[in-house]
This record gives structure tokens, C-alpha cells and sequence, in this order.
């Protein structure tokens, strides 16, 4: 039996295995490199803004995707609470995305336009004062602290290398459009995005 040749030798084995899971993966990664369903923005999706783009950092660093996903089902209790379902396209220029796997909270995909600017300053400093059974953290300190403008079109050059469409000119007005807002506008008009391109699908 050839087979057993393999079962008794336990780093042949593993490194058979290792072989199998490697072209498994390729088969099912690689085309996705080449689709263009994958690679082309979906309609209506625009890079983000210096200030949305400042807005998802903080996102990223407070670690929201702990608690929120960004990615609707395509599945009828799902697209009835939160909107058309996510789709590739909507996720060209997030680098990384931030689909997330958890949700204590909210699925996010779909946020934006839903409440006021004010609605979210208010959530954010204190989550009890709109919801009173929220279990969510606050986080007064974005309201205090300011934007560093500096880095911003750094970020956005970096972007710029993996493939999002800045011009020159976004990126040298940037630092204008993020200087002296704070963390908690940059979130805010983060949240705000979220999902805007979406409306004109149905
Ligand atoms: C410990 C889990 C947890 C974390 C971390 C968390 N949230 Fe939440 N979030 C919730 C829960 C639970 C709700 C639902 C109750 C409420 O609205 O407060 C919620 C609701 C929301 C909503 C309203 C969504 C809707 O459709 O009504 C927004 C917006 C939101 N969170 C943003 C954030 C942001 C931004 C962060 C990071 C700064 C964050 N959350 C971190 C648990 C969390």
C-alpha cells in the first residue's frame, strides 16, 4: 500500500499536506486577482476623503470591528434591516477592509445617512444617552484630541502606491481639510460614508 509509506512518515506527511493546502489556497485566491467584478469599484464608490479617511484610523485603532461588521448577507432579514447587500466592489479602496466577524453591536456597511452628525457626537461621548441599554464603551477623548494634518497625505500616498486613484491636488489640499478637526469629526464623517453608494442600487 503506497499510502502507507506516507502514514508512517510523519514529515512527509506534513509537508504533503502543507503542498495540498497551498495549491487549494492558490485555486481559490488567485483568480480572484484577475476578476474584475473583485477589482472594479462597485457604482457610486469613491475613494475616501482626507477627513473619512483620518476618520477610519481611528476606527481601526479603537478596534470598533471588535463589536461592528462591515458586511451585509445577502439574505432577507439582512437587507431588510440594513440595506442592499455588500458587494465586492464597495471594498476596492479599503486597505484593509473591515468586514470584521463579530456583531455585539450593529452591522456598520450601511450606517451612514442613518442618524445626524449630532445623533453620532452624542452616541460616541456616551452611548447610554441614546440608547439607555447599550452595552457599547464611550469615548469622550476623541472629542479632545486633534488631528495631526501632517500625516494625512502621507497616508494618502501611501494608498495611492496599492492602487487608489488620489490626484495630486487631493493630496495637497488634504492637510486643509484635516487640520483642526478633531478624531471624533474624522469618525464621524467616517461613519457618515459608510455605505452612501449603496442607496442608488436598489
Ligand atoms: C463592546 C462592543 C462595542 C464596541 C467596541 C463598539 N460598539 Fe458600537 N455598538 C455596540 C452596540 C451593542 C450597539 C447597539 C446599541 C447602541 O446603539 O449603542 C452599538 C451601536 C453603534 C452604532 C449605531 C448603529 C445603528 O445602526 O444603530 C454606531 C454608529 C456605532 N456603534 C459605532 C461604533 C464605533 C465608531 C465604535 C468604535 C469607536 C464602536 N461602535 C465600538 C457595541 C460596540
Amino acid at each position: 500500500m503506497r499510502h502507507e509509506v506516507v502514514e508512517r512518515r510523519a514529515g512527509l506527511l506534513g509537508i504533503l499536506i502543507a503542498a495540498v493546502i497551498s495549491v487549494g489556497g492558490l485555486v481559490e485566491i488567485v483568480p480572484l486577482y484577475f476578476s474584475s467584478q473583485v477589482n472594479t469599484p462597485a457604482p457610486g464608490v469613491k475613494p475616501y476623503g482626507p477627513l473619512e479617511l483620518e476618520g477610519r484610523d481611528v476606527y481601526i485603532r479603537e478596534g470598533c470591528y471588535g463589536c461592528h461588521s462591515q458586511m451585509v448577507r445577502p439574505l432577507r432579514a439582512e437587507t431588510e434591516r440594513y440595506g442592499h447587500y455588500s458587494v465586492a466592489g464597495e471594498s476596492v479602496y479599503d486597505h484593509p477592509f473591515q468586514f470584521g466577524s463579530k456583531r455585539t453591536g450593529p452591522d456598520l456597511a450601511r450606517v451612514g445617512g442613518r442618524y445626524s452628525d449630532e445623533w453620532h457626537r452624542i452616541h460616541l461621548m456616551n452611548p447610554r444617552d441614546v440608547v439607555p441599554e447599550s452595552n457599547m464603551p464611550a469615548y469622550p477623548w476623541l472629542a479632545e484630541r486633534t488631528l495631526d494634518e501632517a500625516l494625512t497625505a502621507r497616508k494618502m500616498r501611501a494608498l495611492r502606491r496599492l492602487g487608489v486613484p488620489y490626484t495630486d491636488e487631493e493630496i495637497a489640499t488634504a492637510a486643509d481639510a484635516v487640520r483642526g478637526k478633531t478624531e471624533m469629526d474624522a469618525l464621524i464623517a467616517y461613519l457618515q460614508s459608510l455605505g452612501l453608494a449603496s442607496r442608488q442600487w436598489r
